[in-house]
Order: C-alpha cells, then sequence, then structure tokens
C-alpha cells in the first residue's frame, strides 16, 4: 500500500513539473530546449467519430481532443495514432475512413501507424498516397504493392541534449524478432526513446524484445477501451495499450531528470470528457459526415431481412383504434419523440442511429426514410416492443403479437444508456401505458 501511493505521488510530481515548465513563457525560437517531452497516443478509434449523445457522460469525440493536445505546445510534443481508424469496410466505413483522415489533418497528427485493414480501404478508395502527404505514415503490413516507411523519428531537445524519438512498426507474426534491431539506429551523442507498435504481443514476445534492451516503450493492441499500463510503471520496455474508440488519450511523459543521463517515463489515460471544449473546424467535419450520410442514401441502401409467415409493420397509429388508452400514454413519452430526436442532432440519415430510434429498421415493411416511409413507423413504436402487428390486426385481435420483439435492453445498453441497469424499475414505471389493474389484454373498449 505504501509503496503504491509512493508511486501514485511520485507520477503526479513528474505531471507537475513537466506542466510548470510547458507553461513558462519561451522564446519561439527553433525547438526550445526543455525537461520533457509528451507523446499523445490515440489508436482503435474503430469509426467512433463522436459519442452518440444518448447518455450523460459518455467520452470521446474527435472534437474534443485538441482540448487535451493543444495543453502542450506543438514543438514539445509528438501526436501519434496506432492505427485501425474504422471497424469494417462497408460504405459507412469508407466515408468515416475519409473523415477521421481529415480529422487527423486538423488536429496535426504526426504520425498514423496504418493497420492491414487501414491500408486495404486507403488501397480500394485509392487515397494510400493522399494520407501519407497529409501526415507521415508507418506500417508494418508492407508488401511488394504498398511501399511504406516502418520507422519514423523527431527530435527534440531535452535539457540541452538532442533526444531522438523513433517510433516504429512491427509483425511479430510474420517478422523474426531479431529484425527489431534494424529498426532502431542510434546516433553518437543522442540519446533515443525507442517505441514499438506491435500488431500482436504475447508475454513470449514482450519477453523476448525486453531481452534485446533496445525498445524502451511497446504499445500492444488494446484490451479495453481504456488506456492500460500493462507493465510495471517503471519497467523498461514500458508495456502499454491506448485504449479504443477515442474515448481516452494516453499521455507518454518522458522527463529528463535533473544531473542524470537518464530519462523517465510516465504514462497515463487522459479521459475526453463532454465538459472538454469542441473545436469548431471539427464540429465542421462531423456535420459533413452527416451530410455524406446522406448524400449516400445509406438508409435506402441498407440490406433488410424479410419477416415470416408474410407479417410486416403496420405503424404505431395503426394500434391506435382498438388500444386508444395505450396509444395516448405512450405518445406522451420519450419513446415517441426518438425520431425527433435525432432530426434535432442531424442524425436521422443514420443508419447506425436510426436502427434504435424507429420501428424494424432491419426488416422489410419496417423504417426505410423519411421519404419512403410513413410518420407511423418513425420513433421506438409499439412494434419494436410487441413486435409487427400486420396478423394481429387482421384478426382483430385474435391472433398474438408475435417475435421479432426488442427487450429493453437491446437498446437500453451500458453504452447508450448509461444509468438503465441501476435503474430498471424506474424506467419501466416510465412506461407504463397499459390499463391497470383489470382490464382485459389492457384494451380499452
Ligand atoms: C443501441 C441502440 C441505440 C443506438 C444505436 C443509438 N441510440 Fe440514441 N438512444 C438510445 C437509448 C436507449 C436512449 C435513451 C437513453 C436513456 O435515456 O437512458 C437514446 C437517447 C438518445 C439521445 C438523447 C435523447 C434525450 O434528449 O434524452 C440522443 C441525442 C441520441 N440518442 C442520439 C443518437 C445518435 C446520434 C445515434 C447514432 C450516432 C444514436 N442515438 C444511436 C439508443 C440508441
Ligand atoms: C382491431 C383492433 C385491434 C388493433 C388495431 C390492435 N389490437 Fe391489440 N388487441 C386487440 C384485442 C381485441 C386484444 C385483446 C385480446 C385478448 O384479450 O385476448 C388485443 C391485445 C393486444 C395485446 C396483448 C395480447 C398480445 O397480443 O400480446 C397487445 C400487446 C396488443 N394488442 C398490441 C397491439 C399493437 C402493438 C397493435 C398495433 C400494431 C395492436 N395491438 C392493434 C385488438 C386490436
Ligand atoms: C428500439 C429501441 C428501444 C427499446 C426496445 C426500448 N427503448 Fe427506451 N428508449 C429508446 C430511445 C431511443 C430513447 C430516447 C428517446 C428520446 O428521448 O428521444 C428511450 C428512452 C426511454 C426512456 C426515457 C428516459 C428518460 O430519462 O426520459 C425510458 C424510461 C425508457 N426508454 C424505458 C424503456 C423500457 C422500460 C424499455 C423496455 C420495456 C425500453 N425503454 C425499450 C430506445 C428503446
Ligand atoms: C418500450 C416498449 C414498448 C412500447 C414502445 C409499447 N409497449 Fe405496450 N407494453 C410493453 C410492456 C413491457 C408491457 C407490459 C406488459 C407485458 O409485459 O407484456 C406492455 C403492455 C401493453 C399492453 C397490455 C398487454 C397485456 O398483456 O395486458 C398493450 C395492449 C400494449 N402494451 C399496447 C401498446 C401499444 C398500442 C403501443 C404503442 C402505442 C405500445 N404498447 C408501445 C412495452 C411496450
Amino acid at each position: 500500500m505504501m509503496q503504491r501511493l509512493a508511486t501514485c505521488i511520485c507520477v503526479l510530481t513528474i505531471g507537475v513539473s513537466c506542466l510548470l515548465a510547458m507553461s513558462a513563457r519561451l522564446p519561439l525560437r527553433s525547438a526550445p530546449s526543455t525537461d520533457c517531452v509528451t507523446i499523445f497516443l490515440t489508436g482503435n478509434e474503430l469509426g467512433a467519430l463522436q459519442p452518440c449523445g444518448c447518455s450523460s457522460g459518455q467520452l470521446g469525440g474527435l472534437d474534443r481532443r485538441p482540448a487535451i493536445f493543444n495543453s502542450v505546445p506543438a514543438e514539445r510534443r509528438l501526436i501519434v495514432d496506432t492505427g485501425s481508424l474504422v471497424d469494417g469496410d462497408n460504405e459507412q466505413d469508407l466515408i468515416k475512413f475519409d473523415i477521421v483522415v481529415q480529422a487527423f489533418n486538423l488536429l496535426d497528427y504526426d504520425l498514423v501507424n496504418l493497420s492491414g485493414e487501414d491500408i486495404e480501404i486507403a488501397k480500394s478508395h485509392g487515397v494510400l498516397d493522399n494520407i501519407a502527404s497529409v501526415f507521415d505514415v508507418i506500417s508494418s503490413q508492407v508488401d511488394d504493392e504498398t511501399d511504406l516507411p516502418t520507422r519514423f523519428t523527431k527530435q527534440f531537445l531535452l535539457k540541452e541534449k538532442v533526444v531522438a524519438v523513433t517510433v516504429a512498426a512491427f509483425d511479430p507474426e510474420s517478422m523474426p524478432i531479431e529484425q527489431i534491431g534494424e529498426l532502431f539506429v542510434s546516433q553518437p551523442g543522442h540519446q533515443t526513446v525507442n517505441m514499438l507498435i506491435l500488431n500482436s504481443c504475447t508475454l513470449e514476445i514482450v519477453g523476448s524484445i525486453a531481452e534485446m534492451e533496445i525498445v524502451d516503450c511497446i504499445v500492444c493492441p488494446p484490451e479495453s477501451d481504456e488506456p492500460e499500463v500493462m507493465s510495471g510503471q517503471y519497467d523498461r520496455p514500458l508495456v502499454i495499450s491506448v485504449g479504443r474508440f477515442g474515448k481516452y488519450v494516453g499521455r507518454l511523459q518522458i522527463t529528463a531528470a535533473e544531473d542524470v543521463n537518464e530519462l523517465s517515463y510516465s504514462f497515463l489515460p487522459v479521459p475526453v470528457t463532454e465538459d472538454l471544449t469542441q473545436e469548431k473546424s471539427l464540429v465542421e467535419v462531423y456535420k459533413a459526415y452527416q451530410q455524406l450520410v446522406k448524400e449516400e442514401n445509406l438508409l435506402e441502401r441498407q440490406p433488410r431481412f424479410t419477416l415470416s409467415n408474410g407479417l410486416e409493420y403496420t405503424g404505431s397509429k395503426s394500434c391506435k383504434s382498438c388500444h386508444e388508452y395505450e396509444y395516448k400514454k405512450w405518445s406522451g413519452r420519450a419513446h415517441a419523440h426518438a425520431y425527433a430526436t435525432l432530426e434535432r442532432v442531424g442524425s436521422h440519415y443514420d443508419p447506425e442511429c436510426i436502427i434504435c430510434h424507429v420501428v424494424g429498421f432491419e426488416y422489410e415493411s419496417g423504417f426505410v426514410s423519411e421519404q419512403k416511409s410513413g410518420e407511423d413507423l418513425r420513433n421506438v413504436g409499439c412494434e419494436n416492443c410487441h413486435g409487427p402487428g400486420s396478423e394481429h390486426i387482421r384478426t382483430l385481435g385474435q391472433a398474438l403479437t408475435t417475435e421479432p420483439m426488442s427487450d429493453c435492453t437491446d437498446c437500453h445498453t451500458s453504452e447508450r444508456s448509461a444509468d438503465y441497469a441501476e435503474n430498471e424499475q424506474l424506467y419501466f414505471q416510465k412506461i407504463v401505458h397499459w390499463m391497470e389493474p383489470n382490464s382485459v389484454g389492457g384494451v380499452k373498449k
């Protein structure tokens, strides 16, 4: 316990002293000497451009990153993304890929490590060369056709000494580990910081690399959304991961200690919280994304399942004639304006949002689009929870409503509805629309 506490305080002290050095006004001539340099590390965005806003307290948003990056002057920081910009290769992923690249440009990224999937998408788009002209790019996934560098170096002046920070990408599954030595060159008189981004990590791999005593910091694929130190806080190499979905920015601070030739490392996850200022230009980039999603008409081109037994969605209003009481109750509640909510934030053309905010989007006869569907299929309607109503209505209520029916937790996930799990009863109370206690089937005669 005592030891833990001591570690904590020490890390904090390093953080504070570096911040103080940063805020001291130094003349903006060529690379002023300082005692620490900050490497901001992000990665595994997996298409998460911005939190959905479904629930308060969500972390993330490309447009909030400047508030973190700009806490350190450009000449004393390195901004690196470790790759996996999107989560697939469908049309929406392609749009997102372009958007992330635009955003990284505005965010002043120094370096992006492209994963194999990133390269595939960039190639299929014909934009690989463009990307490499926007920021430096490295990758371990190079082949005869793809000629990308595997390492990148930038120099800083720390306590009047040149420190060369090298970031290299390596694929231990396709290359012998001995080759790592060739990625890092040392120059006489320069201190080095050698970082290695791996696309797969095992204890064995990390152990063998550690034995080589070349690498200072290894970045492994994420095991959680939050960046982590996977080795001991003071181990060398320091083994870290950068998290997922842009919820955090990893801040690796490298400090030159007083009178010592050693550099000390501290790594902390910085949460991308709602109270950080949104950068205007990046807010515009997200709007451009919404516009592209609309123009590409993704909603209407979504693949759809056929319902079994010829069932069809009929829309919430079709229930009104026989269930007027329920209809009125439902109308006054949150579910009945779930579509308006999307309109308000401009995401009503986005399939990734629509799916939980309308009726039957994944099925034929369900909601298609503003143009193609009546208002009755908008919102979280009766048939989201009770199933498609055609047969029930045709038989004047004799045939019970049937699957597919959604459970609350299909939509109220921990991500989208953080409060739900702890307040299930309260949520349920808020949607009561059936007659209680004694009316048969809740039907108002
Ligand atoms: C998995 C289902 C699901 C998806 C997908 C989804 N939402 Fe939601 N959304 C919800 C739920 C559930 C709530 C209500 C959460 C609560 O109040 O606990 C909600 C609420 C909201 C709200 C807040 C309504 C308010 O003012 O109280 C906004 C805004 C919103 N969603 C926007 C979006 C956007 C934009 C997207 C797409 C990027 C999206 N949603 C995708 C389920 C979803
Ligand atoms: C033509 C009149 C009529 C319409 C329209 C109608 N219902 Fe019903 N519904 C009934 C009757 C009658 C019962 C009672 C059946 C019973 O008590 O066995 C009933 C019962 C139900 C029940 C409870 C039994 C069950 O099937 O689970 C649900 C839920 C229900 N209706 C939902 C809906 C929904 C949703 C719609 C619109 C898609 C709808 N109803 C449209 C007449 C109707
Ligand atoms: C098809 C997706 C979906 C399903 C299923 C669903 N919800 Fe929702 N729920 C939403 C969305 C979307 C919102 C946000 C609506 C808005 O405000 O725009 C919401 C909002 C709510 C709200 C309002 C929250 C608030 O604080 O005002 C409550 C309460 C709620 N849901 C309860 C439930 C319960 C209980 C169930 C299960 C019986 C359920 N929901 C099933 C999508 C769903
Ligand atoms: C968010 C999900 C949800 C939505 C939306 C919803 N219901 Fe319900 N409904 C329920 C739940 C949960 C019950 C509670 C009884 C149960 O467990 O079946 C219920 C009960 C009922 C009952 C009484 C059933 C019985 O067995 O007594 C009727 C009728 C009904 N709903 C009709 C409607 C109609 C009509 C609409 C649209 C205007 C609607 N519901 C919208 C979830 C929903």
